[in-house]
């Protein structure tokens, strides 16, 4: 149950890249809850559908938009078609990504690529592409980031290069857009429970056991909880937050790169 009162986002349009599973389809239902007309984008249309059908249950609307965020040009398009539909864009939810555990020496220069790619540059493709639409009205753009970013983690150097680079370009873009009322923002998500990068991401059976206890608020977090620091960003009680990136992972960061080491042996 949000703590945010329902319909706060009425007459407002949202674009949530990786909208079609985990932590993106879950910010997206939210912001449909809240009022929004949400364009769910992703590589592969059937989890678009089956989130936008969840939505249209719901009373909400969407629309899908089945696309790589590494294509700049289709991005464009796809931006233009949500305005199209709907006359306007306001809130950019930057939550694609891709991710796997690899050692550094042994990544190839295109593994590596393909996380950069797919996080910061299609970060920015989207940013890009929803610039010309957001600086009509002011907007918000919230992209996920992760701990990773700030915090030495062994087996994803391709995903803590992606990730930093985002939360530079957050503050970069926040800067320049300023002054068309744009708040460009980032949330760093902890270890959350039932997602796509939990299972990737992180140790199996006995040792989750042990890294879950070492968490300092002594558990996973939920997809709810990104929701509601999203939510808030976007709504009119972040009105004079831009360029921050909200750690939401029940105090991890705190610990530095100590849970992960056991990865490295
Ligand atoms: P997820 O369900 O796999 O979400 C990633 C989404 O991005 C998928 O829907 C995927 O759909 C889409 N995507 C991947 N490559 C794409 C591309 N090239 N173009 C367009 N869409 C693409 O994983 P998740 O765990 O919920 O992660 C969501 C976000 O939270 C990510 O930014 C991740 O880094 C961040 N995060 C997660 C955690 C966690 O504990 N799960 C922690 C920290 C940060 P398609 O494959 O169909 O394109
Ligand atoms: N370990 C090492 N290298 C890997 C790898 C792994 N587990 N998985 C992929 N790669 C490498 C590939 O070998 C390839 O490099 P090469 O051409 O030198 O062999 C490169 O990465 C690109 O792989 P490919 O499968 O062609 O990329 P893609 O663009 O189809 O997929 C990924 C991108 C690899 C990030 C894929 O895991 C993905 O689509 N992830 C999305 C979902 C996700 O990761 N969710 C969690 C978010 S936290």
């Amino acid at each position: 149950m949000s703590v945010f009162v329902d319909g706060l986002l009425r007459g407002q349009v949202a674009l949530v890249t990786g909208g079609g599973s985990g932590i993106g389809a879950g910010i997206a239902v939210r912001l449909a809850k809240q009022g929004a007309k949400v364009a769910l984008l992703g590589r592969t249309a059937e989890k678009l559908t089956n989130i936008a059908k969840i939505i249209g249950d719901a009373g909400g609307d969407a629309m899908t938009l089945p696309c790589d965020v590494r294509q700049a040009a289709l991005l464009d398009t796809a931006v233009s078609e949500v305005v199209q539909k709907w006359g306007r864009l306001d809130i950019l939810v930057n939550s694609a990504a891709g991710n796997f555990l690899s050692p550094a020496a042994a990544l190839s220069a295109n593994g590596f690529r393909a996380v950069i790619d797919i996080d910061l540059c299609g970060t920015f493709n989207a940013c890009r592409a929803a610039f010309p639409h957001l600086e009509k009205n002011g907007g918000n753009i919230v992209n996920i980031t992760a701990t990773q970013a700030n915090i030495p983690t062994p087996l994803q150097c391709h995903a803590g290069a992606a990730k930093a680079g985002i939360e530079k370009l957050t503050r970069d873009l926040a800067l320049e857009w300023a002054r068309m009322k744009i708040r460009v923002n980032a949330v760093a998500p902890g270890p959350i429970e039932g997602t796509e990068g939990m299972s990737r991401l992180a140790p199996q059976g006995e040792a989750a056991e042990t890294l879950r206890k070492r968490v300092p608020l002594g558990r996973w977090g939920t997809i709810e909880e990104i929701c509601e620091t999203v939510t808030f960003l976007v709504s009119p009680a972040g009105a004079y937050v831009t360029g921050t990136t909200f750690l939401v992972d029940g105090g991890t960061s705190l610990l530095g790169a100590a849970p992960f080491l056991e990865l490295m042996v």
